[in-house]
């Protein structure tokens, strides 16, 4: 067993290896750092005021105008429960919740997406799932996700859209799993082991239903579904039909892989975000990375996965398929409420490690996208579509085809501009051919605009007040601060809020660090790392990390109040060794919220064996924890 999981005990495949720095361009906007961002934030505290005035439905966007549970539950703080204490947490290969709520398992690696669609895993360390059973179960790697009620487009007879708080689609993605978690050795040796690495990846739509017994459980629907690398998608938007996503042997496009954070649109669908796709390519023969190819962090070996001994669409050398790599990287739109829907690849939102994704409507129904392309000195990108979403969508059209992509320059002074990715610019003109060319290679294209190279842009979301809050996780290769990344290195991450001009369409932006986490080390709301992030109409901010974190604490789900001046981390819950604390979704009244618990243990049994209880042999396996207040509350309250 020891040996079996020996490279496994890194963290590295998707903390070290996805994040060596693939921007060269050396973007240094600031010739002096470190201006107070007390002043940052006198210029930002009239920016919210103004955006509050004219902001329309908060997280409307969110939930479509659903009705969430109003204000702050029995607690009369808005942040109120007890949080979970450094001394509490004493056994770390089981998860530590706030005594004030309490969690239910859901869907770990190995549940079949309805009861009877194949056999269950449940982490017998002789065995794993076929491919076969792996294409109906749910996957490794639980990230993004999002919860989609009961029949939520479909009016009822009395004109209602319903909102329910005990059914709903739910679907996640399923980012990744190594290859001694997912197979039990280091390297595939078949075709039938890459084609269940391959089905370990990707994403799941669930139905979800809570029994008045036994909690929430899977049912049966015809919506359910797994959607894997092998999946036909279509692509659309400018970029559609360009070359650089044809190959000369006509295969049909396939699939999504490395689905990272996610989101939902207005109009009630998912977004999944492809963030490392370049890990799943290799090379047969000897191979140099093109400087586009070299921007995208593509290589030889890859991550170690080995998709491509065994599969010609993964190697880089192989000319008929030499433009699959450009069918990566992109946001996808998943229909959680039908089943035979073919996800779509929107090519206007640009290629990218694309994060996750939060979108905001504007008072005249366009909408806004904020997406963090996650590398170290990597960008902050908005898409602003240019119709209103309710129009586009009635005339069949999709808001996120049509519209302008930017990538964010911040300024010393808690100012910013959006600079657009348009190939009406003529440095962008002089570059490339064509607006789909530049979509491709939008990191080629926003280097040479002078984008603010960041530390690692995670998840985006929407606050109350209409700001945007971006995680930052880390950067430990930083050596020259800028004010938006004032640590060098930057071990702890950090949280910037920004306001656009123009209530969400504007191409200015003022901006400032809500909270660096280093500055909590010595505090008893210590966390580092902040990486998934939701929230709510209210003022709580919801806030995973992913990353070592001090005082002998695991990975953390922790909640701030927005409304107060000062910043304070509140514990609700820890996770088990070596995981990750992602994806946050909730129902419409907000009584009940999903959180994932990513390789606990990175897969090594030694490590923890979650959610088994403890015994040092069952494969540990990714879950959803189901979040609920004892006292029937409102989460977070
Ligand atoms: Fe998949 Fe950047 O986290
Ligand atoms: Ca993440
Ligand atoms: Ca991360």
């Amino acid at each position: 067993m020891e040996e079996q999981f020996k490279d496994l005990d890194n963290g590295q495949i998707h903390d070290e290896l996805e994040n060596i720095p693939a921007n060269k361009s050396g973007n240094r906007p600031f010739s002096s750092v470190l201006e107070a961002n007390t002043s940052r934030r006198k210029v930002m505290a009239g920016s919210l005021t103004a955006a509050a005035t004219g902001f329309l439905a908060p997280n409307a966007v969110a939930g479509w105008g659903w009705g969430y549970g109003k204000g702050k539950g029995k607690n009369k703080e808005l942040v109120g429960f007890k949080p979970v204490a450094i001394e509490d947490v004493v056994d770390t290969t089981m998860p530590t919740i706030s005594e004030d709520y309490e969690y239910q398992v859901l869907i770990p690696w190995g549940t079949p997406i309805e009861p009877g669609a194949t056999t269950e895993y449940t982490g017998d360390p002789n065995t794993r799932p076929t491919s076969a059973e792996a294409s109906l179960q749910t996957g490794l790697g639980h990230d993004g996700m999002w919860f989609f009620p009961m029949d939520q487009r479909f009016k009822t007879a009395y004109g209602h859209y319903p909102m329910r708080n005990d059914a709903g689609m739910l679907c996640i993605n399923h980012e990744y799993g190594t290859n001694p978690h997912a197979l039990g050795k280091p390297s595939p040796e078949s075709l039938e082991d890459v084609r269940l690495s391959q089905n370990i990846h990707g994403v799941s739509v669930v139905k979800l239903k809570r029994t008045f017994r036994r909690g929430w459980k899977v049912v049966k629907s015809v919506h359910s579904r797994r959607i894997t690398v092998n999946t036909p998608v279509a692509f659309s938007g400018p970029a559609a039909d360009s070359e650089l996503l044809q190959n000369t042997n006509g295969n049909i496009p396939l699939g999504t892989v490395n689905n990272c954070g996610s989101g939902p649109t207005p109009w009630g669908t998912y977004l999944t975000c492809e963030e490392n796709f370049n890990g799943y390519f290799g090379a047969n023969g000897s191979y140099t990375p093109t400087e586009e190819q070299d921007r995208y962090g593509l290589s030889e070996n890859g991550f170690g996965y080995g998709w491509h001994l065994f599969d010609k669409r993964f190697d880089l050398t192989d000319p008929d398929y030499a433009n699959e790599q450009h069918r990566f990287g992109w946001v996808v739109e998943i229909d959680p409420f039908d089943g035979t829907q073919k996800p779509v690849k929107r090519t206007a939102l640009g290629r990218v490690k694309h994060e996750a994704i939060a979108i905001a409507e504007s008072s005249d129904g366009r909408i806004a996208a904020y997406m963090g392309d996650d590398q170290r000195f990597d960008y902050c990108y908005k898409y602003v579509s240019n119709q209103a979403w309710k129009t586009a969508i009635k005339n069949g059209e999709s808001p996120l085809d049509d519209g302008s992509l930017y990538v964010a320059r911040f300024d010393e002074d808690g100012t910013g501009e959006w600079l657009e990715l348009t190939i009406d610019n003529p440095v962008l003109a002089a570059r490339f051919s064509s607006q789909a060319e530049l979509l491709v290679y939008t990191r080629v294209a926003a280097d040479l605009l002078g984008a603010t190279p960041m530390d690692r842009p995670e998840w985006t979301t929407i606050g109350k007040n209409g700001e945007v809050f971006w995680t930052l996780t880390n950067n430990s290769q930083r050596t020259e601060p800028n004010a938006a990344n004032p640590e060098a290195p930057n071990s702890d991450g950090h949280i910037i809020r920004t306001v656009d001009s123009d209530d969400y369409m504007g191409t200015s932006f003022t901006w400032d660090i809500y909270i660096l986490a280093s500055s909590t080390r010595e505090t008893e709301g210590v966390f580092t790392d902040p990486d998934a992030a939701w929230a709510d109409p209210y003022g709580r901010l919801f806030i995973g990390t992913d990353g070592g974190q001090p005082d002998g604490l695991q990975d953390q789900l922790v909640v701030f109040d927005t409304t107060k001046d000062e910043p304070e981390a509140k514990r609700l819950l820890v996770g088990v060794n070596s995981d990750e604390i992602t994806g946050f979704t909730i129902t419409p009244d907000q009584r009940t919220a999903f959180i994932n618990i990513q390789h606990p243990g990175n897969g090594s049994p030694a490590s923890t064996n979650f959610p088994a209880e403890p015994d040092g042999t069952t494969i540990p396996r990714d879950c959803t924890l189901v979040i609920t207040r004892k006292d029937g509350g409102i989460i977070g309250s």
